[in-house]
Order: structure tokens, then sequence, then C-alpha cells
């Protein structure tokens, strides 16, 4: 062994104690006849002294060598340290140095190894290895770490057996393009990569696994986001002989362990609310439930009073801002700016005041008379003291602007606190989703999500209002799971991928497969999958999962330091029949 304890271990009572230690140079501190050396490992950080006169003119010699990130072995006695550092764990000793070996040297590094660093993104993307090694990004994988062994000793324990399905696939629709993989030996044939395990976790079911689970990578080719990686990580979980409220309790279970076992917290109720509650209160299907500020729809309040606006608008909905009847004429303005962001794209913002004295001021006083004013105010639950702030025109638009609005307000007014979670379920999604460019319905989820069995009988008068046994789980707004109780037939299966548009032939040459599976004893079965790295940056209290990956690709989708992707040899072309010799 290179080392006899590690850097983060040794206290007062290993005074006296001969140790040998390995690790990186973090700091040195040259005061002429005294020399410190802080050294590093992933335990932490010790202390190490050189005093001329009483350490070996050796080590002396190798210590003034050193540089910053050198390798080191050192051996020396622990002694206790005259002025203590309580700041770190080992800050009552030091190490007396008898001998120093630099195992490797280091150039300096690009950016400093510290908590605070000096690098920037793109720099520490570059050199990752070396980001990783700073406390705080390493300690954001040791998390990841927990949580997957969590996850796995919680299933294992509930009956589940991890399967490992195969990456080399053909497409799985999960709504993103695929990332697809040239055949050499099946030339002008490509596979693709898994958007899910999806189809393979229903096979599992057909074969009697039961229960399967897998943390499996996941590749979608889409547009990147902070909450999204082309190469990503799920907790996939598939369960045979259930309905869906024995898998949002067994998944309520998971997330609660994790987050007593690994956070401490112990989550309150997880309700349960339909897609089309969550819509029409929140204008999201992943509301952010930690406050209210629920939309109120003042069409019948607000239409019909000669104010064109409204009166055109498909919508006119409103939210409370608890005590910001005060607001000033520029924060106002400063809200209508925000709404009428292009990324946001409302067209203006009206805003009612309920004043203290229980008069009412708006931005379309010219319309409404007090008594309309208070009308709405009363439908809002709107106290003296609070602002009204409404939005109107096309329904589904506005809604999307509201919770805009809602988010950016819940934010402003410190309603969105880190520290607590609220989970909710979302369910009953809509089974199918128009897609004005190709003309036709898509699954909203995907294509092998069973129909509510009330709503079956409308798949053919009204598709677009058939609602899905699929359910997501929400916590502080962000989408942490989803998933499906499943068809597993095949005459109901046929009829789905008839309505996404398939013709028989299309859909039995890609998942003719799964089809046939269903023709030979597919038990009833759903399943669910969690987005990993999204838990472990919300365990870790961040909204970018690129943390909380190891080796993360940037915003365009590359590896800035492997530098992928990149271009293949002219050989490797015509191998894989992509080039003509
Ligand atoms: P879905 O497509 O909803 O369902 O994905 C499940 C969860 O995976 C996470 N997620 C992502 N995380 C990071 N980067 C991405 N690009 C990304 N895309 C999705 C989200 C999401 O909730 N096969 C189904 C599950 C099922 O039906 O059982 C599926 O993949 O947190």
């Amino acid at each position: 062994m290179l080392r006899s304890h590690n850097c983060g271990e040794l206290r007062e009572e290993h005074v006296g104690q001969e140790v040998t230690l390995s690790g990186w140079v973090q700091k040195i501190r040259d005061k002429g006849g005294l020399m410190w050396v802080d050294l590093r490992d992933r335990y932490g950080i010790t202390q190490l002294t050189f005093e001329e006169g009483r350490t070996n003119t050796a080590a002396i010699e190798v210590a003034r060598k050193l540089g910053r990130e050198f390798v080191v072995q050192v051996k020396g006695k622990v002694v206790e340290r005259y002025a203590k550092n309580d700041k770190i764990p080992t800050g009552s000793i030091e190490i007396d140095v008898q001998e120093l070996t630099i195992l490797n040297a280091a150039k300096t590094p690009p950016f400093v190894i510290e908590d605070e660093t000096d690098g920037g993104e793109e720099l520490r993307m570059k050199y990752r290895y070396l980001d990783l090694r700073r406390g705080t990004v390493r300690n954001k994988l040791v998390l990841r770490s927990q949580m997957a062994i969590a996850v796995r000793n919680y299933l294992a324990d509930q009956q589940f057996v991890e399967v490992e399905t195969p990456v080399l696939i053909k497409s799985t629709p999960e709504g993103a393009r695929d990332f697809v993989v040239p055949s050499r030996i099946n030339q002008g044939e490509f596979y693709a990569l898994p958007q899910s395990p999806q189809t393979f976790k229903q096979l599992l079911m057909v074969s009697g696994f039961d229960r399967y689970f897998q943390i499996v990578k996941c590749f979608r080719d889409e547009d990147l986001r902070a909450d999204r990686q082309p190469e990503f990580t799920q907790i996939d979980c598939e369960m045979s002989f259930v309905d869906r409220d024995d898998i949002l309790d067994t998944f309520e279970g998971m997330t609660r362990h994790l987050f007593s076992s690994i956070k401490g917290v112990e989550l309150g109720e997880f309700p349960r609310m339909s897609y089309a509650d969550a819509m029409s209160k929140y204008g999201s299907d992943k509301p952010d439930v930690r406050f209210g500020m629920e939309f109120v729809e003042l069409n019948d309040l607000a239409q019909n009073k000669g104010f064109n606006v409204f009166d055109l608008a498909e919508l006119v909905v409103g939210i409370c801002a608890e005590g910001c009847a005060e607001y000033t004429r520029k924060q106002l303005d400063e809200l209508t700016d925000y709404v009428k962001r292009p990324q946001i794209g409302a067209k203006g913002l009206v805003y009612v005041k309920c004043n203290a004295d229980g008069s009412f001021k708006s931005s379309v006083d010219k319309f409404y008379s007090q008594e309309d004013l208070a009308a709405w105010a009363e439908k809002a639950g709107a106290k003296a003291g609070d602002l009204l702030l409404v939005l109107s025109g096309n329904t589904a638009a506005t809604r999307k602007q509201m919770n805009e609005l809602r988010l950016f307000m819940g934010s402003q007014l410190g309603l969105r606190n880190p520290n607590e979670f609220k989970p909710l379920w979302v369910v009953d999604f809509p089974l199918l989703e128009w897609d004005e460019e190709t003309k036709r319905f898509h699954a909203m989820h995907h294509p092998f999500t069973s129909p509510l069995k009330s709503d079956i009988e409308k798949l053919d008068t009204d598709p677009g209002s058939v609602r899905a046994n699929a359910y997501d789980l929400v916590i502080n707004g962000v989408e942490i799971g989803g998933g499906s109780i499943r068809i597993h037939d095949k005459a109901t299966q046929q009829l789905m991928f008839k309505h996404l548009g398939f013709t028989d032939d299309e859909a039995k040459a890609q998942f003719g497969f799964l089809m046939d599976a269903f023709e030979y004893g597919a038990p009833p079965h759903g399943g669910i999958a969690f987005g990993f790295d999204r838990l472990c940056a919300m365990f870790g209290g961040s909204e970018t999962i690129r943390d909380y990956i190891a080796f993360p690709k940037n915003t365009s989708g590359r590896d800035v330091m492997i530098d992928s992707p990149s271009v293949v040899a002219e050989e490797q072309l015509v191998e894989l029949g992509l080039r003509l010799r």
C-alpha cells in the first residue's frame, strides 16, 4: 500500500504514530526555514510540515521542487498542531515529515482546484477530470452513487429483478429523434440507440419476470436544456398484475425512502391531480405546488363590457399576488415586459390593485366599474393589499404564459423554498396529441399506453378527448418520472397504431415482435421511469443535471474533453457502406 491512512482521517488520537500518506499537493506555503504543504485526497486535507534543522535535508530539497497538483507520498509522524484549524476535521494535527517522494509531477492546472474556482464552464468541461477533483463537484457524484445504491436496495427488497436490456436496438418512439448506428455486417441497415427500454421491459413481463428494474442509459436526439442531456439515465421499472394505484403506491414508497434515507426529509402527502385540473389551475402538466396562486377564470365577469381584447379572447385568466398592491409603475412595467418577452409571447398584461381602502385601481379602469373589479377580486379571493394579474387570448397559449408568470411571481415572492419538497401525481393525461406540423395524432406518452377503459369508445368519434392511464410524478414543478398502464392485447395495440396513422404493414414491420408476444399470454402490466439525473440534481439542490453526470455533454451536445462527435476515417465510412470506395 502506498499509504497507511488517507488524508481525511488523522486526529489527535493518532499523535505519535508513524504514518504514510499519498495524495495531491493542494497548497504550498514557504516561509524560508519553515514550510507547510496541504496534501489532499478524496477524503480530506492533511497538513505536512518541513522545518530546517529538524526535517532531513533530502525531504526539504524534494519539497522545494513541489508544485500544485504534484502526486506525492510522504512518511512522517503525527504531531499536535501549535495553531489548530477548526475548519477542517484534521485541523488539530500535522505531519512532521521524514521522507517525501514525488510519485508524479504535474503541470500547473488551468484553474484552481478548490471549492471556489476561477475556471469558466467551458474550461472546466475540457478538463473535467480536474474539475472532478474539486470536492464540491465530486460530492455530487458521490450523492448520485448513494442514490443508485439506495434505489437498488429498495427495489431488490420489493422483489424487483434487475435485468440489462440491449443498447443496439431499433427505434422505440418516446417522442424524440433516434441516435442511429450503422451496421457494418448488414450494410445499409442501422441500429437505433434506445430512447428507453420500453418494449423490452414489456417483453420481460410477458416472460413472467413480474417485477423488473434497471438503472439504464437512454439516448434522445433532442434540443438540450438544463434538465436534458442526449444521454441520460432512468430508473426504469415495470410490474405485472397491477393497476395504476399499485404502481403509484410502490413508487411513492421508493421516493419516500430515498428522501428519508438520503436527505433526511419526510415527505408529506402525494396528492393526485388530473391533467385537466393541472392545466386549468396551473397552466402546466408539471405544476409547482409549493405555493398556491391558482388560476381564476374570469371570462364570465370580464367579457361583454366593451373591452375588445377580453371580448375576443377564448380565455381571460388571472392570478392573485398576495400583498403586491403597492407595486410601483416600474415594477408593473417590468412584469409586463416579462410576459411580452418573445419566449413568453403575451401581448400585454392587465393588473388590478386591491387598495387598502377597499377601492380598486386597474389598467382597464376605462372599461370596468369598481363593482366589476370587486367581483373579479372576490372570485380570485383577493383581499385588500393584493394584486390581480390578468392575461387573455387563446386558451392553450394563455395558460402557458400565465404559468410562466405564476412561477416568476412565486420566485419573486420567495414562495419556492428550495428546502421544501412537494410531490404530486398528475394522472389521466390525454392519450393522443394533435400535431399541427404532420397533421396527425401522436401518442402523448408512447404508443403502448392504455386508454382509460371508460374512454375507449371515444377513440373513433373524438380521439383527442380520450384519456390515457398515464401518470407523471412531479416534485416542485419538475417532471421526475412518468409511466402508464400498458396495452397488453394485440387488438387494442393494433387499434392504437391505426389511430397514430400507421398502416397494418408499418405497425407489423416496426412492432410486430411486441404484438406477437401479446398473443402468447401477456399479463396486464404497467410501469414507470424516473429521470435519475433529475432526481439527483433535485437532491443536490440544483436545476442543472449536467453537474450530476460524470462526463456530460455541453449545450451543443458535444463532449469537449474527448472532442466528440468527430469525423471518422474515410476507410470506416467505406466499411460501413456509407461511402463508395
Ligand atoms: P419518459 O419519456 O417520460 O418515459 O421519461 C421518463 C423520465 O426520464 C426523464 N427524462 C430525461 N432526463 C434527462 N434528459 C432527457 N433528455 C430526458 N428525457 C426524459 C424525465 C422523465 O420523466 N418509457 C417511458 C416510461 C414508462 O412508460 O414506463 C419513458 O421513457 O424525468
